[in-house]
């Protein structure tokens, strides 16, 4: 017992030394704006590219943030489309990661690429700057569904994509895909499901399509142009394709990430378990443990503020005890390791236990209490929110 202690207590001494930590790249620069999609992203801005690496570059250089505590593991560069840009420009981003920050214990380091804008050229050029993970947009392999979501690349360009991506080195793969979509039916979204897990990708993430305000989507369903599919069909899906995905060596380890074993991402489980993560470009947002911040949802906005030495940050707010323990529970049940217990203050501890039990009353057989952790079975992922939003504080 007493060794056991001993143990534990040098757990948390190294821990709060040396937290997992992550940093956030946001490049926001696309093609063709999709009409599901709210992330910032702004379409044929291609022409201000070389100001935004110098305002980026500048934002790592002037940030103030206290790191000293933290060990920074993953880099994701997202966005928008990152893969517009050409090997050079994302050199200059990481070099001045480099000379910023203690990069020698990155271990993973990704980039999103949409199907036919990220040539074969410029993935090795990728890969050779040490980004070791790929994330390819792929969402449909339907072209009548692509189309509706407005996606420029065709079903050959995944192939053709993914096959540039493995010569170019990438053993780590994940496809974004989309279901849920009007019009699609199930034969066809388990078709494109199956022909994606034929190519062995080492992580997908299958997204029900959301409907997001000031989407043009939205504004096609508000005005009953569209419909979105029924609920009873989108939960009956989203069991299947849990189902499919497990049965095939991808459990889930998140409501909409799945993994072969040891290839979870390890950039998104920080969001999730709440540690901290530097961001940088605009919209992005970064957390330190304590706060949460974001900068300005603008390009212009952006580049003018970084231009005239002044911070892109728009928002910080600091949270709680009780904020950063409601973020505990509603992220930790959306993954399959669940609430940690050992995370929960003590004050709050009996104000948790009586929300479990009303939970456990409203919600007959969703959750799976053990020892050290609260986590949702298959059914309960369905209702995460909602069950959520009743067991926080
Ligand atoms: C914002 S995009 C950035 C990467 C890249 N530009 C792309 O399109 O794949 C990241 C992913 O978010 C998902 N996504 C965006 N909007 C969505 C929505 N309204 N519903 C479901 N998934 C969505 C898509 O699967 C997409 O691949
Ligand atoms: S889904 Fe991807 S490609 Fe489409 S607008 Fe959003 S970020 Fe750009």
């Amino acid at each position: 017992m007493k060794r056991l202690t001993a143990v534990y207590s040098k757990a948390c001494t190294l821990n709060s030394f040396m937290e997992s930590a992550g940093i956030y790249i946001h490049i926001p620069f696309c093609s063709v704006k999709c009409i599901y999609c709210d992330f910032y992203s702004i379409a044929d801005r291609e022409n201000s590219i070389p100001r935004f690496i110098n305002a980026i570059v500048k934002e790592i250089e002037t940030c103030s943030m206290d790191v000293s505590n933290w060990k920074l593991e993953t880099i994701f560069i997202g966005g928008g489309t990152p893969s517009l840009l050409i090997g050079s420009y994302i050199e200059s981003i990481i070099k001045a990661l480099e000379r910023k920050y203690d990069l020698t214990m990155i271990k993973e380091f990704t980039i999103e690429t949409n199907p036919g804008e990220a040539p074969l050229e410029r993935l090795k050029d990728y890969h050779s700057l040490g980004i070791n993970r790929l994330s390819m947009g792929v969402q449909s392999l339907e072209p009548n569904l692509l189309k509706f979501l407005t996606r420029i690349h065709s079903t050959d360009q995944v192939f053709k994509t993914y096959e540039n991506a493995r010569s170019a080195g990438f053993e780590n793969i994940n496809f974004d895909l989309i279901y849920s979509i009007p019009g699609q039916s199930w034969e066809i979204w388990e078709r494109d499901l199956l022909l994606m897990l034929g190519l062995k990708p080492e992580h997908i993430s299958a997204y029900t399509l959301t409907l997001e305000k000031g989407t043009e989507l939205y504004q096609y369903v508000k005005k009953g142009q569209v419909s979105m599919p029924k609920e009873d069909q989108a939960n009956e899906w989203f069991l299947n394709t849990h189902g499919i995905l497990k049965s095939n060596g991808y459990p889930a380890y998140e409501i909409s990430n799945f993994a072969r074993k040891g290839m979870e991402c390890q950039h998104n489980l920080h969001y999730w378990r709440i540690q901290p993560y530097l961001a940088f470009g605009p919209s992005a947002h970064g957390f330190d443990g304590n706060s949460r911040w974001g900068n300005v949802r603008s390009l212009d906005r952006y580049i003018n503020q970084i231009e005239s030495g002044n911070s892109p940050i728009s928002m910080k707010e600091s949270l709680t005890q009780k904020n950063l323990t409601n973020e505990l529970i509603g992220f930790g049940l959306r993954m399959n390791e669940g609430i940690n217990l050992a995370q929960i203050p003590e004050k709050y501890l009996n104000q948790f236990n009586t929300n479990l039990e009303s939970v456990q009353e409203k919600w007959s057989n969703v959750l799976i209490l053990l020892e050290s952790t609260v986590s949702l079975n298959k059914k309960g992922m369905i209702y995460a929110d909602a069950v959520g939003v009743d067991l926080m504080l």
